[in-house]
């Protein structure tokens, strides 16, 4: 398979360096809410380099070093002469401060969380609607204490005396605290101003260009040629086919391999979308993998075996697809950027269903390979697929396989299936749908002694697992309202049959994982 080419990419880039992943994905989410189209470079990247990509702007991130420290990561020198302005946030202004003469020091006190910043009326850099004081979200332990000569400090905060510099003259400016965080208030019109007014980025990265954008891309890549997509129910699969059916209509199948571990109605729903409201040819094929997992308890043995099962039968349909050239995945930004660059490399590491084997005929079309999952969800709303799609909670690969311990059967995935859709009916009707990263059911290998009427009964308990999360590498269990984890346990236990009582699971992630296998 060989890498694809069908992204939109506009003619403005702003550049966020990348100085600790985490912070840097937020940052570019943030300029692509102003509407200005972001990608991360690594923090080694060379200022030949920076000049040829000619960005229409440049932000450095936080990161969790101090730049006293030996071996801390730099930017190279040449950047800052390049005279494409600057915006460095918490390490990213201690470095540029740091880098052209000014002073980083430590004081013992540090801030942490949210602080007043007090900013002196004269800054070009906060725009005049934001209040003298406002609240910053605040988290270092050096701070600068002299702005590099030519800069001038517009605002402090207790423990940081230089919380904002600038030099208007060179667009090199700098922020102790992070805009790009929710806690800060007036965040987004700090770094808009910063992006449109005193750097010049217009404001053209919506829905609807990056829609035409890829369409185009597509065409150009695919010409007369033919796709195929493997349709997984999940939000991103279905978007990346949505767009390339928009770009070259019935050259394109779907393939959607029912494996028997997905949650109550989604096959129905899906081909309902696809076929019916999209219109798009897809082919259903009906799998069941209860067989191939009969016996199989531990965890890596079971998604190994629905890893490769899926493999299987798409390859078993795929080489019968003579003349489709090209191959459709939904693969994200995030993605990219955590196999791409050195800093995000250990933040996530991805699980999905196998991988799709090499010696495949195909040429791969990843339409969303620059886009987030927030963007891929508008994007997904703008082609007009339903909210049940483009608004779905994170489902593993494996589907109900890992979240039904032990042995897999058909007869613990029709329990599952009804509990599962209890629980997120009851999150939907509660108004919780989009505070929570992920609402559940799981079902344990063990049965519970329980009384019903007046019978003793023997049978499974049902676990709620509700998780709030950023990214999915750290969570927390949901405070979900007792009135709602009552009525989920209330039809749980009257609705499905075989279950005679329901626990909420209360662990965070660390140290529990958001699924159970
Ligand atoms: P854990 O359980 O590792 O899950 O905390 C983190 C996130 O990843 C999802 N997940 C998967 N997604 N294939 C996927 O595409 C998988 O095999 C898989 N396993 C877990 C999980 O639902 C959560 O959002």
């Amino acid at each position: 398979m060989t890498a694809a080419t069908s992204v939109a990419r506009p003619d403005q880039v702003v550049l966020v360096v990348d100085f600790g992943a985490q912070y840097a994905q937020l940052i570019a989410r943030r300029v692509r809410e102003l509407r200005v189209y972001s990608e991360i470079v690594p923090h080694d990247i060379s200022a030949a380099a920076v000049a040829k990509l000619a960005p229409t702007a440049i932000v450095l991130s936080g990161g969790p070093k101090s730049v006293n420290a030996d071996g801390a990561p730099r930017l190279d020198p040449g950047i800052y002469e390049l005279g494409i302005p600057i915006l460095g946030i918490c390490y990213g202004a201690q470095l540029l401060a740091h880098q052209l003469g000014g002073v980083v020091g430590r004081d013992d006190r540090g801030e942490y969380g949210r602080t007043t910043c007090t900013h002196d009326g004269a800054s070009v850099l906060v725009p005049a609607s934001v209040a003298t004081k406002q609240t910053v979200w605040m988290s270092h332990f050096d701070a600068i204490v002299e702005a590099p000569e030519g800069f001038v400090a517009t605002a402090s905060t207790p423990n940081a005396p230089v919380a904002v510099l600038e030099n208007n003259e060179r667009k090199i400016y700098g922020v102790q605290f992070h805009p790009e965080v929710g806690h800060t208030d007036d965040g987004q019109a700090i770094l808009g101003q910063f992006l449109h007014k005193l750097a010049g980025c217009d404001d053209n990265w919506t829905m609807g260009s990056i829609i035409d954008a890829s369409v185009a891309a597509i065409r150009e890549q695919v010409g007369e040629g033919k796709a195929i997509c493997a349709l997984s129910g999940g939000v991103d699969s279905a978007v990346a086919a949505a767009m390339v059916h928009r770009a070259i209509g019935d050259r394109l199948t779907c393939i959607y391999v029912d494996t028997g571990l997905m949650r109550l109605n989604e096959s129905d729903q899906i081909v309902e979308t696809f076929e019916k409201t999209q219109g798009i040819k897809l082919i259903h094929v009906s799998a069941r993998y209860f067989t191939k997992l009969a016996g199989h308890v531990e965890p890596e043995t079971k998604r190994k075996i629905i890893g490769e099962q899926f493999i299987r039968i798409f390859e078993e349909f795929a080489r019968d697809l003579d003349d489709e050239e090209f191959l459709v995945q939904g693969t994200l930004y995030p993605d990219v950027i955590e196999s791409g660059t050195k800093d995000a490399a250990k933040i996530k590491s991805h699980h999905n269903v196998g991988g799709l084997p090499d010696d495949l005929k195909f040429d791969l079309v990843e339409p969303l390979r620059n886009l987030f999952k927030d963007e891929v969800r508008k994007v997904g709303s703008e082609l007009g697929l339903p909210d049940e799609i483009v608004l779905r909670q994170p489902f593993p690969g494996p589907g109900l396989g890992v979240r039904i311990i032990g042995e897999v059967t058909e007869e613990k995935v029709h329990v599952l299936q009804q509990a599962d859709f209890i629980v997120r009916e009851e999150v939907r009707n509660a108004g919780l749908e989009r505070e929570l990263w992920q609402a559940f059911a799981v079902l344990p290998d063990i049965r519970t002694v329980g009384v019903m009427g007046d019978e003793r009964t023997y049978a499974h308990p049902i676990i709620i697992r509700a998780v709030t999360s950023e990214d999915a590498m750290t969570a927390d269990w949901a405070r979900l309202p007792y009135e709602l984890l009552e009525k989920m346990s209330n039809r749980i236990i009257n609705e499905v049959d075989g279950v005679n009582r329901v626990a909420y699971d209360i662990t965070s992630k660390p140290p529990g994982t958001i699924e159970w296998e």
